[in-house]
């Protein structure tokens, strides 16, 4: 019989085993088994493992600075999401719901540099004449792109040559022979990443890898697939919206809040740099229940709509249904509204929204919120010139929020007469005063009485 050349781990204590197992023996926990590679024995004739020159310790001031030089990728709110361009050996997961355009983004990318640079665009979904077809829809062409249609890893490895940008569609497609288990499975997914990296960081190539998402939306895989990776974006659209944001969740070369606008049109992906009304609806300040806020997501702030729908509930339990504001944030500001001001929630179902498939997750928006909770209860629209921003405490007091001048800049810019503010943020906002009307206030239910919601 062949001797195994693989064992079993359990990813949550490390437990191995010669087969696969439902439930770990020792942990106890479900699912958590991986194929790994067995360690080469170590046996009495086997000779000394070769050491390599050991690094030695050193002050931090003799240390070299080492200069990053970013490589432009021709897509300027990608380059602005990865921090500034691409780092060059460095890897970049590009993760996202199917159809989303990741294949679309990637393909414009490496088109954009092969005008320069070698580029090798690895298909392990898509044969050679697709990926072609999409150039030409998408009318790139690159005289230094060459197409790879390949899934093993070692073949891949052995085709990269002298590119020092490789695109991989996907790493759930590709595989290592040296594990028995299928590509896509969470040993085949940790060791090709693995692998990959080592290439990367040895040989000086930059890599972007597709990743696939599951049905909860996190990358399909182990963790460790997020770890070796130096950059973790996900590119996310909602529904039938022809726009997509790009966000980074990882980066070791810039913020993670930054985020790309993107619009998908027949010839591809393109930047948006007029983003900020896309937040925004028509009906604003027509119809009750919404509000606006000026939100901070890394270098860029953009107007918000924060829309809710407040209905008489025909069960015993309310409902409340939240959608891009954390669900946790909606229940407790539903209750310090109650609370505080005494607006009634405890017999209506609570629907909230956050517009264009917006994730807010800074506490500044709490303020907008609470306005759009309340005048949807109120059934009083909120006006239309007017944006509010600050975080909300559990016993009903506005505190101040950072980069408050750059949200008031932002709202002037737009077109907004009125923002209502933390009374702690105003002093840093007095500068705009003669173009914007400021409202400062400290508790919310302030907030209520100024825009007459109760
Ligand atoms: N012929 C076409 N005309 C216009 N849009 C297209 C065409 N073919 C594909 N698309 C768009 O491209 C998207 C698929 O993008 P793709 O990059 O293949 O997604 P992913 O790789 O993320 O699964 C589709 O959702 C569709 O909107
Ligand atoms: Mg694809």
């Amino acid at each position: 019989m062949a001797k195994a050349t693989t064992q079993y781990v359990c990813g949550a204590c490390g437990y191995t085993s010669p087969r696969w197992l439902g439930k770990c023996p020792a942990c106890e926990k479900f699912n958590t088994f991986a194929e790994e590679l067995l360690p080469a024995p170590v046996t009495a004739k086997s000779a000394p493992k070769p050491r390599f020159a050991s690094s030695k310790a050193v002050p931090l001031s003799a240390v070299e600075r080492e200069k990053l030089t970013r490589v432009p990728s021709g897509i300027a709110e990608f380059d602005n999401v990865l921090g500034g361009g691409i780092v060059p050996a460095s890897l970049v997961l590009i993760g996202g719901d199917p159809g989303v355009g990741k294949s679309t983004l990637l393909t414009q990318i490496a088109a954009n540099l092969a005008k320069d640079h070698n580029v090798l665009y690895v298909s392990a979904e898509e044969s050679c004449a697709q990926v072609k077809l999409r150039c030409e829809r998408l009318q790139v062409t690159g005289e230094k792109l060459l197409l790879l249609n390949e899934t093993c890893l070692e073949n891949i490895a052995e085709n990269i040559g002298e590119n020092k940008f490789v695109v991989i569609d996907s790493i759930q497609a590709v595989y290592t022979e040296e594990l028995n288990s299928t590509a896509g499975s969470v040993g085949q997914v940790r060791e090709c990443a693995t692998r990959l990296m080592r290439l990367a960081k040895s040989r000086g190539v930059t890599f972007f890898i597709i990743g696939h998402v599951t049905k909860e939306g996190a990358l399909a895989g182990p963790k460790v697939l997020e770890h070796v990776m130096d950059t973790v974006l996900y590119f996310e659209g909602e529904g039938q919206e022809n726009f997509k944001i790009l966000r980074a969740v990882k980066n070791r070369f810039g913020s993670v809040q930054e985020v790309g606008v993107f619009e998908m049109t027949e010839s591809g992906v393109r930047g948006m740099s007029d983003y900020s009304a896309l937040f925004l609806s028509d009906s604003r300040g027509e119809a009750a229940g919404s509000a606006v806020t000026p939100s901070e997501t890394g270098n860029r702030c953009m107007m918000v709509e924060l829309q809710s729908l407040v209905a008489k509930t025909a069960y015993g339990l309310p409902r409340r249904m939240s959608l891009g504001v954390d669900y946790n944030k909606l229940i407790v500001l539903l209750a310090v509204l109650e609370k505080r001001c005494g607006v009634p929630f405890f017999n209506a179902d609570v629907y909230c929204n956050a517009m264009g498939g917006m994730k807010l997750s800074e506490p500044s928006v709490d303020l907008a919120v609470c306005a759009a909770l309340a005048s949807g209860a109120a059934g009083k629209p909120v006006d239309k010139y007017t944006a509010l921003f600050g975080e909300v405490g559990l016993t009903g007091e506005v505190r101040g929020v950072a980069f408050a001048d750059k949200r008031v800049n932002e709202c002037v810019k737009m077109g907004f007469r009125r923002v209502i503010l933390p009374n702690k943020n105003l002093p840093l906002c007095e500068k705009y005063r003669n173009k914007i009307e400021l409202v400062g206030i400290s508790y919310v239910g302030q907030m209520l009485k100024y825009l007459d919601l109760k």
